[in-house]
């Protein structure tokens, strides 16, 4: 597509070629291995976008993250608890950890050797082997400056450790966790987390979960998160800065925590009229939606809300471009909050992702639709609810006002590579897809579909291709010439509109409320550089 993205293969092959032969490499020959006949654990999962995260030879339990983060140095101190399973002996392993300077590393209590490499690669040796099946505990002391991760080919969405005027926001996807906390970066490794966030008086911490303690001494304060379901790791979050905090509960009873910057209660949607709502205000009338829209999430997907508390945080930030569904809190930029319209799709679309891309995650990052073409989705349906164009309006919209030959559909959105894992095709035409395939098998099995993979894949992971086997079993259809061609295949696909839903009532070039808002956003945020 472009020569990034040649690039990136390139390196990938590479590196894919190394992993096979340090596989193939007899375990003495190797350097590091000793003549116990302990193995090395590798570098990576072999992920094919990003093969150094994640390394292999154990599995995270649990990551306790103790953070001391002041705004005025953007100074971290940091220490990294780490409870994992040895999946083979181990002689090292590696962590993913960047820019970050090592005071120490131990291993069972042991002080263990380390070495770093020019990428992200954490090397530990402990003193002792450790054993297959063995449980170990890994205690890295660091501290620094946590660096904002900026893709050259999209300047103008940094994301990881964004510095702000009075904090940070944390919006670690696809691979920014590494710029704060030494871990194995990959989301086929999920583990439960505890944070324990150090940051000024008076200013608030926000992180996963639930707020299980806070507690000032003299100009600090430090909060206490506990998350208890586990999560992949890039969606950890441990925003700080000026908020509002509001906990309450929803009518369910689900525990909510909303986080609100206050500026933005100074913040007029439309400066020039004095009657103008804030963005605050719209904001905060979106959140309070939040526990109505996870029964209407609920009601559609037939699944439970996968977590234990839920709730939102909003932030003024100037750098903060997209909206991230960190797990039980996603993280929102405030222009999203222009209209009432936008702020809801945009809170349908993270909560979504709770069941799409978080309780169920991704087993690679090339299937990145199976997260954002779920949560578009998820907007339309919500759309569809609300009055503002049903899913089969929208479809016909996006449909028929694309031409055939704009550059939206030459993405192959089943491996969009990583310049384009944002763009916005994998969002409108992963969505589109499963129009399609509504159509195609009838809303019974469709929903059926969407409540299995939700249900079955819970707390684990999942590809393109089996997304692809569940809906065939579950509608006993052959479904291939379907997903090539909407998701494998680029052009414009053949799409005869079926009789039941001919008489949709979308006109050619009007757009349905709701897809017009979710252009916007889309041309607004995320996607601004990668089009
Ligand atoms: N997943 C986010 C969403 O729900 C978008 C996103 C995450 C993103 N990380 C990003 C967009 C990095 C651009 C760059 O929409
Ligand atoms: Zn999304």
């Amino acid at each position: 597509m472009n020569i990034r993205r040649v690039r990136a293969v390139v390196v990938a092959a590479l590196v894919a070629m190394a992993l096979v032969a340090m596989a193939l490499a007899p375990a003495a020959a190797s350097a590091g291995t000793s003549a116990g006949g302990c193995r090395v654990g590798a570098p990576g999962v072999g992920d094919p976008y990003y093969p150094l995260y994640g390394n292999g030879g154990y599995d995270v339990q649990h990551y306790l993250l103790k953070i001391r983060y002041n705004p005025a140095t953007d100074r971290l101190v940091g220490v990294a608890t780490i409870t994992a399973r040895a999946t083979q002996s181990l002689c090292r392993f590696n962590l993913d950890f960047q820019g970050m300077t090592v005071r120490s590393v131990k291993v069972d209590g042991r002080r263990a050797r380390w070495s770093r490499s020019q990428d992200h690669e954490l090397t530990v040796v402990p003193q002792r082997h450790l054993k297959k099946g063995h449980r170990f505990t890994t205690v890295v002391r660091y501290d620094g400056v946590p660096r904002t991760f900026v893709d050259p080919s999209a300047p103008d969405v940094p994301y990881g450790w964004i510095h702000t005027d009075d904090g940070a926001d944390v919006v670690s996807e696809p691979e920014g966790s590494a710029n704060w906390f030494p871990l194995n970066d990959h989301p086929t490794d999920k583990a439960t987390f505890t944070f324990v966030v150090t940051v000024p008086a008076g200013r608030e911490a926000i992180a996963n979960g639930r707020l299980v303690a806070r507690r000032t001494h003299g100009r600090w304060t430090t909060w206490v998160w506990n998350s208890p379901e586990l999560m992949a790791p890039y969606l950890a979050t441990a925003t700080n800065g000026q908020f509002n905090l509001r906990r309450y509960r929803t009518a369910d009873g689900l525990r909510m925590y909303d986080a609100v910057d206050p500026d933005l209660y100074n913040l007029p949607i439309d400066p020039q009229d004095p009657a103008s709502p804030t963005y605050g205000e719209i904001a905060d009338r979106s959140l309070a939606r939040q526990g109505e829209i996870i029964e209407f999430l609920e009601s559609q997907f037939r699944v439970d809300y996968p977590f234990s508390t839920g709730g939102g945080i909003v932030d003024d930030a100037e750098n903060l471009t997209f909206a991230l569904e960190t797990q039980t809190r996603p993280v929102y930029p405030w222009f999203f909050f222009a209209d009432p319209v936008s702020g809801d799709s945009v809170v349908v679309h993270e909560i979504a992702h709770q069941w799409y891309g978080n309780d169920v995650a991704l087993a690679a990052w090339m299937h990145m639709w199976l997260n954002e073409g779920f949560a578009t989705y998820a907007e339309w349906l919500w759309s569809g609810r609300e009055g503002l164009g049903t899913p089969q309006e929208i479809f016909e919209f996006f449909y028929n006002d694309i031409p055939a030959d704009d550059p939206f559909w030459d993405l192959v959105i089943a491996d969009p590579g990583i310049p384009n894992l944002f763009h916005g095709a994998v969002y409108i035409r992963g969505a589109m897809t499963l129009q399609v395939l509504r159509n195609q098998v009838g809303d019974r099995d469709f929903f059926r579909i969407l409540r299995a993979w939700a249900k079955r894949r819970s707390g684990g992971n999942g590809t393109t291709a089996q997304f692809i086997a569940l809906a065939e079993r579950i509608s006993g259809q052959q479904l291939d010439a379907l997903f090539d061609a909407w998701l494998f295949t680029p052009g414009k696909p053949t799409y005869g509109a079926p009789a039941a839903t001919a008489t949709a009532t979308a006109t050619a070039g009007q757009a349905p409320p709701a897809a017009a808002s979710l252009l916007r956003r889309l041309a607004e945020g995320a996607s601004r550089t990668r089009r």
